[in-house]
């Protein structure tokens, strides 16, 4: 069913799969023109064929015909400066500064599975017959340039992955503005659009509101995706739910400065657009040379948004993630951090690592603290290197007593940084991102390195390297990055490239990623930004896990995870028990109610063992039995949102094992209610006919009953409860 076809008469190009029809095709030989992305179309046959009208203000690039103008023709890759007054998609200035260009279709490619994006994370397959491309090629002669625009369609997924990449055939430079990864016009404008924004200890906030003939932007400018906003907007019929409805998604595989945007134009079409931020971005483009945009990820279903979601987390789990731990159990840990904080040594990370293996838990991680210099946070960073103090017989014969206690060991870094008492910076205080001309403006008391210097990436590459090496025993390294980037400049880079820093530096940081995790296949990354800060796509390609906030508070983990479940899978959430009152909110819950939240991801538990009484040690083994019983359907299994935190008090959802046989329904109150009401669950995503038993109960339900009658729940006189109800397939 995976074709990718041409009508030569019509010009129009038909990309699908069974489940999703993309069209596109070429108006008065010149221009590309969006004609459909949607549900699959079994032909098509002009039926929605766009009709042009004498409009004011619109100008006329054929001067025969004043019906026709690019202000509304529906565009795939608009331009800037021809009369299309909607947000281009490009903008490139020539040598001598002129920012006029006429790109036109020039032809087209079709290429059998999916390139590989040099230098940048992006969906891979591993057959030729999983995927097709389409390059459609844009020229302009004057400039002796060209665009090409890639569009792959999956054989097995509801995906279209774009990108665009830039050429430059001269010998001249030319300078590139603005190159979004992809652009696409909707014909109206009846839509709501969700977007996922929040802050600091409050990431992955879903909002949902109508478009208006304006504009929505969504961006980040920090140097990373950054916790205020995430590079991800749905498109939604407004009829569309989590059950119901079509819904368009788009996701950026990119970790830096990006700009999404949804503009509704004059006439009440809808331009969607993703890529780099201008605002951050330029780039010269020498003669002979190409630039390769980011790859943008759209998403297209009828059946609401739980679908979508699980179109990325498939997708994202099986075409993104790579390395060992891609298919391999995520271990059990427990993390030092708000355990110690900065006070660790030998003897407390023993103690506590003994305890954790007596509880069963499997890896343990050094977090900060460790390393040379490092009482706090207003030093130590950069020089990487072992702290005789705190640890007087090193890390080699701290992970291997680790190791004796039946656990894993793992170490936290924050690479891209330096602190100004580092050796680092005395010997090098040209590899910070700064103005020569200016104090660089300190968060955390830290600066950036300038990861746009190819010997900086190198000297962290061998740095982080040699700690790995010596230590044979890592096997797990947790990558931070607690601050974000100011005073954008480069003691490396010349005049014309300082626009360049930004995108350089995600790609400096791919580079190292890419070294690191090639070497060192067996350790376990996960990638952290003051929790989930740079919890994006690019870096899954590189870290299969993600730390996905510093907020610990289990009611407020269950709206930044149930946030983060609309783009990304369980199998990549970093979620831990903590001790209480909570370090970030002061509130006291249950344990039980802590590792229902934690135990919906990769769970961990990050808290001063010694602290806890010997009843709730008790809990935590159980619970870390249940965990490595169950664990399987939560990293591997289908996920189901049934109540949401952002509507009210009762707050669920169920997974599915991969095998259907086993469902897993957790259900959280936040608040006693006064009144008794009748508070029923329905499931989803059972075998209507097949039979389900409540496991430690001889009940036994079918699954339509559960997912249409639904599953009641007592009242419970409990504030802040969870409870997970396991069923088993009955045989
Ligand atoms: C960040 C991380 C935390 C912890 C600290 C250590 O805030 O998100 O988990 O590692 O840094 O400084």
């Amino acid at each position: 069913m995976l074709a990718i076809n041409y009508d030569k008469e019509q010009k129009i190009f038909n990309l699908s799969n069974g489940k999703i029809s993309y069209i596109l095709g070429i108006e008065k030989d010149c221009y590309v023109k969006h004609i459909y992305f949607g549900k699959y179309l079994s032909s098509y046959n002009g039926s929605n064929a766009q009709l042009f009208y004498d409009r004011g203000f619109c100008s006329n690039p054929i001067a025969s015909d004043r019906n026709f103008s690019l202000d509304t023709l529906l565009q795939e890759y608009p331009d800037f400066n021809q009369g299309d007054f909607r947000n281009p998609a490009y903008i490139i200035q020539t040598e001598d500064g002129k920012r006029v260009n006429r790109f036109y279709y020039d032809s087209f490619n079709i290429i059998e599975g999916k390139p590989k994006l040099e230098g940048l994370p992006s969906l891979y397959v591993n057959n030729e017959n999983e995927a097709k491309t389409l390059c459609i090629i844009l020229k302009d002669v004057v400039m002796n340039a060209s665009i090409y625009l890639y569009y792959t369609i999956f054989a097995d997924y509801d995906v279209i992955c774009r990108h665009t990449e830039i050429v430059n055939h001269g010998d001249k430079s030319i300078y590139l503005d603005k190159v979004m990864s992809f652009s696409m016009d909707f014909a109206d404008s009846d839509y709501d659009v969700m977007t996922l924004s929040g802050a600091h200890l409050y990431e992955k906030n879903i909002y949902r509101r109508a478009i208006k003939p304006d504009s929505i932007v969504l961006e980040s400018i920090r140097g990373t995706s950054s916790p205020q906003a995430t590079p991800f907007i749905a498109l939604m019929d407004k009829n569309a739910n989590e059950d119901i409805g079509s819904v368009w998604a788009f996701n950026f595989i990119y970790s830096g400065d990006f700009q999404a945007s949804v503009q509704v134009g004059q006439y009440k079409t809808t331009r969607v657009q993703m890529g780099m931020n201008p605002t951050t971005f330029g780039w010269t483009l020498s003669g002979k040379e190409k630039f390769v945009s980011p790859e943008a990820v759209l998403v297209y279903t009828d059946k609401g948004l739980n679908t979508m979601s699980q179109i990325f987390h498939k997708l994202y789990r099986n075409q993104l993630c790579r390395g060992l731990y891609k298919e391999k159990a995520r271990p059990i840990l427990l993390n030092s951090w708000e355990a110690c904080h900065f006070e660790v040594n030998e003897d407390n990370c023993l103690d506590l690592a003994r305890q954790a293996g007596e509880l069963g838990i499997e890896l343990f991680v050094l977090d900060d603290g460790w390393f040379k210099n490092r009482c706090d946070d207003t030093q130590g960073l950069g020089d990487w290197l072992e702290d005789e103090a705190k640890f007087s017989h090193g890390l080699k014969t701290l992970a291997q007593k680790i190791k004796e206690k039946g656990l894993l060991f793992g170490l936290w870094f924050e690479p891209e940084m330096i602190s100004k008492n580092s050796e680092l910076y005395k010997n090098h205080p040209d590899w910070v991102i700064r103005s020569m001309d200016y104090e660089p403006i300190l968060s955390r008391c830290q600066y950036v390195l300038d990861l746009s210097n190819i010997e900086v990436c190198n000297y962290l590459v061998e740095k982080i390297s040699n700690i790995l090496e010596n230590n044979v025993e890592i096997s797990y390294v947790k990558w931070d990055m607690n601050r974000h980037l100011t005073d954008l400049g480069s003691a490396y880079l010349n005049s014309k490239e300082q626009k360049e820093l930004s995108h350089r530096y995600v790609l400096g940081l791919y580079y190292i990623l890419e070294k690191l995790t090639q070497r060192f296949k067996n350790v376990l990354f996960e990638s952290c930004s003051s929790g989930g800060g740079r919890y994006d796509a690019g870096m899954l390609y590189y870290m299969p896990q993600t730390w996905a906030s510093d907020n610990t508070d289990a009611i407020c983990r269950l709206k930044i995870q149930y946030g983060t479940s609309i783009l990304f899978p369980a199998i990549t959430m970093g979620s831990h028990v903590s001790i209480v009152p909570n370090h970030q909110v002061g509130r006291i819950t249950p344990l039980k109610t802590r590792f229902a939240v934690a135990s919906s991801g990769n769970l961990g538990y990050e808290l001063d063992l010694n602290k806890l009484n010997d009843g709730e040690k008790e809990e935590i083994k159980k619970q870390v039995a249940w965990y490595k019983q169950y664990r399987d359907v939560i990293q591997r299994g289908t996920f189901y949102r049934i109540k949401s935190p952002f509507d009210g008090n009762d707050i669920s959802w169920n997974f599915i094992s991969e095998d259907e046989n086993t469902v897993i329904c957790y259900f959280h109150q936040i608040l006693v209610e006064p009144i008794y009401r009748n508070l029923i669950l329905k499931l989803k995503g059972l075998q209507e006919d097949a039979l389900y038993n409540l496991v430690g109960t001889d009940k036994v339900f079918s699954g339509s009953e559960l997912m249409y009658a639904g599953l009641m729940i007592p009242k419970i006189e409990e504030d802040f409860y969870s409870n997970i109800y396991v069923f088993k397939k009955s045989v």
